[in-house]
């Protein structure tokens, strides 16, 4: 199977990417592995186009840049997707966001949702307030994944008092939930 992590931090050694390393770490090795930090380079925003339905079902986006041309392929050809966010100002960050919003795309005619239903995910998010403060940014993500895009949920990882990188220590409950998680696929 093919694994896609998709890293919603400009971190790429912080809270979340530690923890989807950590799962990644105890996936069977006979599955595909691809990376993707949503820092790295620049995309556009939707500008919710005219013709979006026609061009999103030729060519997925008007927009010919990073999101058309490696992002949108590696999404489409995976089957397990890991989103990973930290909380900024109490939502997931804007370049994840910005990477959903073009997410327009998957929804078809009559909001039938293409390509995405029945591919698998897991979503990680971290705050640095105690977890239950943000904890609905968590839900946001689980929501947003399986009952609107149809997805299936393999595990769910949140955690708090995340106010910087030294503090997610190994015996974190969310540092031994990610090695069980990694169990899963
Ligand atoms: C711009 C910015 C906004 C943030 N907003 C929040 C917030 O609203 N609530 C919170 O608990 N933590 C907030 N944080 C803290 C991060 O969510 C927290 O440190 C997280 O563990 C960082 O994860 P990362 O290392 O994967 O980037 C914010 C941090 C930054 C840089």
């Amino acid at each position: 199977m093919k694994i896609l992590a998709i890293y919603g931090s400009p971190d790429k050694e912080g809270i979340t990417a530690t923890i989807v390393e950590t799962i990644l770490e105890s996936v069977n090795k006979k599955h595909e592995i691809d990376r993707i930090y949503l820092y790295d380079k620049e995309f556009h925003d939707c500008i919710a186009c005219d013709d979006a339905k026609a061009i999103h079902l030729e060519k997925f986006c008007i927009f010919d840049d990073w999101f058309r041309e490696e992002i949108i392929p590696a999404i489409n050809a995976a089957d397990i997707l890991i989103i990973s966010s930290p909380v900024y100002m109490g939502q997931i960050t804007g370049k994840l966001k910005t990477m959903f919003d073009r997410w327009h795309t998957y929804i078809g005619p009559d909001f039938n949702i293409r390509i995405l239903p029945g591919k698998k995910y897991i979503a990680v998010t971290a705050c640095a307030a105690p977890a239950d403060m943000f904890k609905s940014v968590s839900e946001y993500l689980d929501g947003w994944l399986s009952r609107f895009f149809k997805m299936e949920k393999i595990d769910v990882l949140h955690v708090g008092d995340m106010t910087d990188r030294n503090a997610l220590k190994p015996d974190n409950p969310v540092m031994l939930q990610a090695k069980e998680t990694g169990k899963k696929i």
